[in-house]
């Protein structure tokens, strides 16, 4: 009887003194908070974000940042230099947006699934332009022979996926952005084509992948839906530099500067 009621107090104070109750509370959250990252939409990145330092998140969101925003942000001003730099595209690009979501006051998320000219654009973009052209260093894990070298254990391997997504041997006119090359083809960004892995592979394959690209193709659609794009100073489509600069995703040496007028 004795001992009945010491393993009774035993697991009263288990789950109802203060520590355990905040550890299941924050269990609970961490929980809803992957939910809401999982099926949420934009606001719930700014709700994660919010909640963070209350729910030691901090290595989590500090990564998923530092990969997403420079990465994303980058593939955004190149896809708008590409369209500058060929205005055929772009003008296909915009009579796609512009009749797809005609009468429409808002786009959203779902309308951009309805745009498949769009999303070759950015395709071929993360082609021509991959943020992380030698995706994140490897080391091999044994002894292996790759065309006669021997790679020792534990060497650390790049993966040059900007030189493979332009090696002519894969890529007809590979210097040249064509879009209409992904038009009906089965090469995609999600690791199975080794001349095209702009997100990488592998058990390393970006995580952040679908959000990217979501992240990605509604800003471009907004961007291409409600302005019409000029250079400045009447600077031609060919004389638009495309230097890159390498820093923590490949972005542009110089600014994009566009003068953009209102489309009614
Ligand atoms: C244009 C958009 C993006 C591109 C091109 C991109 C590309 C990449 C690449 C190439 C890698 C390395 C994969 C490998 O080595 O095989 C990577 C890793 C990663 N990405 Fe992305 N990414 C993008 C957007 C995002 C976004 C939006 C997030 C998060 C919200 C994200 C989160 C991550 C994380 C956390 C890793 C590290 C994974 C690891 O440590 O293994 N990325 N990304």
């Amino acid at each position: 009887m004795k001992s009945d009621i010491f393993a009774g107090k035993q697991i009263y104070n288990f789950f109802f003194q203060q520590k355990t109750k905040t550890f299941f509370l924050k269990c609970l959250f961490k929980l809803i908070i992957l939910y809401f990252s999982i099926y949420g939409n934009y606001m719930n990145l700014i709700f994660i974000f919010l909640v963070q330092y209350e729910f030691n998140f901090n290595l989590f969101i500090q990564d998923a940042f530092a990969a997403g925003t420079d990465t994303t942000t980058s593939t955004i001003v190149w896809a708008m230099s590409e369209l500058m730099k060929n205005p055929s595209v772009m003008e296909k690009a915009q009579a796609e947006i512009r009749e797809s979501c005609k009468g429409k006051e808002i786009i959203s998320e779902n309308d951009i699934q309805e745009l498949p000219y769009l999303k070759l654009v950015i395709k071929e973009t993360l082609r021509l332009h991959s943020p992380t052209p030698l995706l994140l260093p490897r080391e091999c894990t044994e002894l292996i022979n790759i065309d006669g070298y021997d790679i020792p254990k534990k060497t650390k391997v790049m993966i040059n996926v900007w030189a493979m997504a332009r090696d002519p041997q894969y890529w007809t006119d590979a210097e040249m952005f064509i879009p209409e090359r992904f038009e009906g083809s089965s090469i995609d960004f999600r690791g199975n084509n080794f001349e095209y892995l702009p997100f990488g592979a592998g058990r390393r394959i970006c995580p952040g992948l679908q959000f990217g690209i979501a992240g990605i193709m509604l800003p471009v659609a907004l961007l291409l839906h409600h302005f019409n794009w000029e250079l400045p100073n009447k600077m031609k489509p060919q004389d638009l530099d495309m230097t890159e600069h390498y820093g923590l995703a490949i972005g542009r040496k110089s600014d994009l500067c566009l003068i953009p007028t209102v489309y009614a």
